[in-house]
């Protein structure tokens, strides 16, 4: 069968660990896909950079913009991050020709995630976005997916995973946060300005979109009380141990009565719980549902690995779909059925 071409917009942490990993198991995916996956175009701010992998046999092009217009791809794999240009308008551009586009970009999707879906499925294109939300974990096909049919009442956990390393680094090495935050930059968790996870603002991205495919609602990312963990000390970790509790950087997303509650914040939670166990980059995501009951779902949050593997899986789930076979719209349903975002009173 002919390969499925993709271009990879962004070569740092998670672009050159996916195209690291497309090579060493190109037999592998072939197989298992029905088809080889080629990367077959790229482009990054640094084209000299040793990343370690071989893009000998790969298109540069010079921005995000002109390889989402011009490169002959089926796929548009896009891994700059950033909620506005150059990700919005190349995402926007591939889309539009009906290139199916494959994003870890939570804070582009947060601002602009329905948009984008809606202009997906009018060009009959895929909007895959697993990466963008808790790493490596598969919440986002859970709820657009396998939890098809439940009535979803909350879904909350730990969705940052800098700040739960930052966190845990604390509490058991009794580090101070700037050498935990330096350490969670240097091992590829961090975001390029590192103010979005220690301020909540990822956390908060990431929720924003949860909600969305919980609740069956549009996106309301500016609906979320917010308070980051840029104010935990060391005291306040070993107060919270003192009475039986341990400090998570959690985002909640709720049905009540009168509508969606959504929070971001530093929350003491029983030490015996489960949510209290998760430790370092892990993150973890709850969900409560009135068919299945209460899902939990622990995993890798962060780094190259982790990211790349949700990655890979969303191209992967491409590969093996056949051109104009039904697919799931990117938000659960489709963007017109929608509903309104009612804030809780
Ligand atoms: N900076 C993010 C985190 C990366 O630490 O969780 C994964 O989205």
């Amino acid at each position: 069968a002919d390969a499925l071409k993709i271009g990879i917009a962004g070569l740092g942490t998670v672009g050159a660990a996916l195209v690291r990993i497309l090579q060493e198991r190109r037999d592998m995916l072939a197989t298992t896909c029905g088809r080889p996956i080629e990367v077959v175009a790229v482009t990054a701010r640094d084209k000299s950079r040793d990343r370690g992998i071989d893009l000998s046999a790969t298109t540069w092009f010079a921005d995000a913009a002109s390889l989402a217009a011009d490169a002959d791809i089926d796929v548009f794999v896009e891994l700059m991050g950033g909620s506005g240009d150059p990700a919005y308008s190349a995402v926007k551009a591939a889309l539009s020709r009906g290139v199916h586009v494959v994003t870890a970009n939570k804070a582009l999707l947060a601002a602009h995630g329905i948009e984008l879906a809606g202009i997906a499925e009018e060009h009959g294109a895929l909007l895959n976005y697993e990466a963008a939300v808790a790493g490596g974990i598969p919440v986002i096909k859970a709820l657009r997916e396998s939890l098809t049919g439940n009535t979803i009442s909350r879904v909350y956990g730990i969705m940052n995973g800098t700040c739960n390393y930052i966190l845990t680094k604390m509490e058991k090495e009794g580090l101070s946060f700037e050498a935990c935050l330096k350490e969670a930059q240097r091992l590829g968790y961090a975001e390029a300005d590192p103010a979005f996870d220690i301020e909540g603002n990822d956390t908060a991205h990431k929720l924003s979109i949860l909600t969305s495919l919980a609740f069956g609602t549009a996106i309301a990312a500016d609906d979320i009380y917010l308070e980051g963990i840029t104010n935990i000390s060391i005291d306040d970790i070993n107060a919270a141990a003192d009475l039986g509790y341990r400090i998570k950087l959690l985002g909640v997303a709720q049905r009540t009565e009168s509508g969606i509650e959504q929070r971001v914040h530093p929350t003491m939670v029983p030490l015996d719980s489960v949510i209290a166990q998760v430790d370092g980059v892990t993150n973890a995501v709850a969900i409560e549902s009135d068919i299945l009951g209460e899902l939990l779902m622990v995993g890798p949050g962060a780094g190259g690995n982790a990211t790349a593997s949700a990655v890979l899986g969303d191209i992967a789930d491409i590969a093996k779909s056949r051109p104009g076979a039904q697919t799931v719209p990117a938000f659960g349903r489709p963007v017109t059925a929608l509903l309104p975002y009612t804030r809780a009173q």
